[in-house]
């Protein structure tokens, strides 16, 4: 009877093993588990009509969508096209002598970054279509039939019949696999000149590196105005500094002060890279403005990039536990941040006013002179750095106080030396030289 129990104990045992062994089997030659889509329709190489990609993938359409009607502002973002020279009327005399003085708006969604690029008073006759290049899901196309040069060359309005489409799923993806792709040649240009290659990036690094295919710091090479990132010697911001001296560039003079002036555009990329604490534990911009939603059992990532103040649950809330005390520390640092930069813009205010008395009067050393302009200069782009970056110093606070330190240091250098070029101390005043220039309410 025992001996008949453990046969069959081990007939069992044996049974078991082998059914055990069979799954694992079956299992091991599955196929890979696919990403979780059929394509419907077959989505042409660079199609800029992002309608066509949302057959295929109708929650991320949708979300895009949203972009073009979100208008609720924050109190230094948003999506509210309000105007920072009417809020902040030292922009005006910042950037006199140049166009940002006529004109200088809060961005909004990318939905509508056609319409908004069409309206500015910025552009006029003499803009390149270079300015079309962040704008518009045609471009991915029209770059790879006529290349980037060619296209730069031609005046904005000359390209406006070829552009029909605002940013949209060309712009990030690669039809077909729906990888994310770097589609701006000055960006795998700049890449390569830092001996990078992103077809080696990881996914992770890549939901920040297609961000830096427009939110990032560019100038213009050149007379046909070739789109071109000043990262040759690395993308902090002394050493963007340091290359535009190398090749003697500037943007405008400075009326009065003839100083070789700068202008910063969006570096969010640059600055949120330049060791913040979310980049460093390996935070990506998607993560906190593209968000996972759910639709049933599907999860997407929200293509509704706003800012994340606006849904802090879901941008925060996937890694901090306590969403209102971050919440409460952004409201903290952009408040520190403002009032910073607002002393910098005294100072170089002051420095400006300076250098233009000083370059009056007739027996001024014109070496000293030169120095304040140089150190005019370096302390604008810094404080411009971090006014142009869109997060009001919440990407990287550290180093955004530390770059404003330094610019209100630097324009208070400038004064000092105008005014010893000038044998002038009574240049030293402060604050007494500008009253804010009153700004038009523009008609709507
Ligand atoms: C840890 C979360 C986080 C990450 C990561 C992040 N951001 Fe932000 N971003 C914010 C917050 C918070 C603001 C401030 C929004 C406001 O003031 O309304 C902001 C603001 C912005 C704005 C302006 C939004 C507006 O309302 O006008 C832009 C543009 C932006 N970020 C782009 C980027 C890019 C590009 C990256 C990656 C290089 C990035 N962000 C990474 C949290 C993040
Ligand atoms: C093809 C260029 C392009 C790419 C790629 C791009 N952006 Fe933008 N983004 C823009 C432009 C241009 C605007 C301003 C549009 C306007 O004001 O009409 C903008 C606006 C924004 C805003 C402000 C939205 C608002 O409601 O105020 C945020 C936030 C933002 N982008 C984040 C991102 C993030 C994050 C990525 C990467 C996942 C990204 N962008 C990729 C060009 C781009
Ligand atoms: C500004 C850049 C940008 C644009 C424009 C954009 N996407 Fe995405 N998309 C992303 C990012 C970032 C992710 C996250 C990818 C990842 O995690 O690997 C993503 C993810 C996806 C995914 C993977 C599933 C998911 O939702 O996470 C699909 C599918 C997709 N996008 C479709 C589209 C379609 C369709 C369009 C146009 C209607 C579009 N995207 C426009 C940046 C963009
Ligand atoms: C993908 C995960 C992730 C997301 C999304 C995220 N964070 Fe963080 N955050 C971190 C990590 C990791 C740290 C590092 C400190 C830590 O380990 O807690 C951090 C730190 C912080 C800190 C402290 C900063 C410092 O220098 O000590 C603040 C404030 C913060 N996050 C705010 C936010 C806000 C606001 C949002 C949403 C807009 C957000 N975070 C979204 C992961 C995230």
């Amino acid at each position: 009877m025992k001996k008949y129990t453990t046969l069959i104990l081990v007939g069992f045992i044996i049974v078991l093993a082998a059914g055990l062994a069979g799954t694992l089997l079956y299992l091991k030659n599955q196929p890979p588990q696919e990403r979780g889509f059929e394509p419907i329709i077959e989505i042409a190489p660079m199609e800029p009509d992002s309608s066509k990609w949302g057959i295929n993938f109708p929650n991320e359409y949708a979300t895009l969508l949203k972009t073009g009607n979100n208008n609720t502002p924050t109190t230094y973002g948003g999506s509210e096209k309000f105007s920072h020279l009417i809020e902040d009327p030292r922009q005006v005399i910042l950037f006199a002598g140049y166009s940002f003085s006529k004109e200088y708006n809060e961005d909004r969604g990318h939905q509508n970054s056609l319409t908004d690029v069409r309206a500015i008073k910025r552009v006029d006759e003499k803009t390149h279509a270079t300015c079309y290049s962040c704008k518009s899901s045609d471009n991915p196309r029209l770059w790879s039939e006529m290349g980037m040069e060619a296209y730069d060359a031609k005046m904005f309005s000359e390209m406006t019949p070829e552009i029909q489409n605002p940013i949209g799923c060309a712009n990030c993806h690669e039809a077909g696999t729906m990888r994310l792709i770097v589609t701006n040649p000055a960006l795998e240009a700049a890449l390569q000149a830092q001996g990078k290659d992103w077809q080696t990036f990881t996914r992770q690094e890549m939901r920040s590196v297609v961000c830096a295919n427009c939110h990032v710091e560019y100038y213009f090479v050149g007379d046909k105005k070739v789109l071109t990132l000043p990262w040759m010697n690395g993308t902090r911001v002394e050493e963007i500094i340091a290359y535009y001296d190398s090749i003697g560039f500037s943007d405008w003079m400075y009326p009065g002060a003839e100083t070789p002036m700068l202008k910063a555009q969006h570096p969010d990329f640059e600055m949120f890279t330049a060791n913040s604490t979310h980049y460093q534990a390996g935070v990506a911009c998607a993560d906190c403005h593209m968000p996972y939603l759910r639709d049933g059992a599907a999860k997407y990532s929200s293509h509704d990039v706003h800012s994340p103040l606006l849904n802090p649950e879901q941008a925060c809330g996937q890694c901090h536990t306590d969403v209102d005390y971050v919440v409460e520390r952004v409201k903290t640092i952009q408040d520190e941040v403002y009032k910073a930069k607002l002393a910098a813009e005294d100072a170089i205010v002051d420095a400006i006013t300076a250098i233009q008395a000083a370059a009056k009067v007739s027996d001024v050393d014109p070496i000293l002179l030169d120095e304040a302009r140089t150190l005019h200069r370096h302390a604008q782009f810094r404080w411009d750095f971090v006014s142009a970056e869109n997060s009001m110093g919440f990407h990287n606070p550290e180093e955004v106080l530390c770059i404003l330190g330094d610019a209100t240091n630097l324009a208070r250098q400038a004064q000092m030396k105008a005014a010893q070029a000038a044998h002038a101390p009574s240049i030293l005043e402060t604050g007494s030289y500008y009253t804010l220039p009153s700004v038009p309410t523009p008609v709507p």
